[in-house]
């Protein structure tokens, strides 16, 4: 057991007959939904929405039955990661790129579990860069409206020498804040340029926070 699985597959003691999941991304999203769909093995009855085509593909290996958006209106449940978590569940998100999904499932959804190693918990975010998720028609101009804007280090995420392409076919650019003292005015602030598709800051949305150690101790926060 690691410090992700922990978390992981304590969340999933969340999940109950009938209901409608958000499956998150990432490693530690994955064991999430490994043992989600251990327990569909088992006869567990939900449904359930991916938020990235990674996690679509995992799902599918598991069984677990996936429905589109147009067949709900609110989600029962979503569990996925984060790249920082503050002491007021404040969160960094898009570290794997799928901001975009994560955010739309976990606002939609009733009840929002974050799933994290220890080591995610940190009194200030901003030490992870900030994924922004742009769109690619003149991202030349977003990109130097934000430098502009916060004269920090601002970078296009890049894989193999090509821009990084989000599942929703944007770039995304990472910002280095340092310290984000007001990630509420900075969510609002970049949410408002046009330009910018959505960012990885998570505020106000996180319910509970399962926090997993090496030993295979949780936390509910
Ligand atoms: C993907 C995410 C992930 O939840 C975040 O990057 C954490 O990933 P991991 O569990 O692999 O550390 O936001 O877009």
């Amino acid at each position: 057991m690691n410090a992700k699985q922990a978390a992981g597959y304590r969340a999933a003691d969340w999940v109950e007959d009938g209901m409608i999941v958000g499956l998150g991304t990432g490693s530690t999203a994955y064991y999430a939904i490994e043992k989600i769909g251990e327990r569909v093995g088992q006869g567990l009855k939900i449904k359930a929405i991916a938020t990235s085509n990674a996690s679509e593909e995992l799902a599918k290996q598991y069984h677990i039955p996936l429905i589109h958006a147009s067949e709900v209106e609110q989600l029962d449940l979503a569990i996925d990661g984060a790249d920082e978590v503050d002491s007021n569940m404040a969160l960094t998100k898009g570290g794997g790129g799928a901001l975009l999904r994560e955010k739309l499932v976990a606002i939609n959804s009733k009840q929002f579990i974050v799933i994290a190693d220890h080591s995610k918990m940190v009194p200030h975010l901003g030490s992870f860069k900030l994924p922004i998720e742009l769109v690619p028609f003149c991202y030349e101009w977003t990109l130097g409206q934000l430098r502009r804007n916060y004269n920090v280090p601002i970078e296009m995420r890049t894989r193999d020498g090509e821009l990084y392409v989000t599942d929703n076919g944007n770039y995304i650019a990472d910002a280095a804040f340092g310290v984000i003292s007001d990630p509420g005015k900075l969510s609002q602030e970049l949410k408002a340029m046009t330009g910018v598709v959505e960012h990885g800051l998570f505020v106000n949305i996180a319910d509970m926070v399962v926090v997993g150690y090496e030993d295979g101790r949780t936390e509910v926060i």
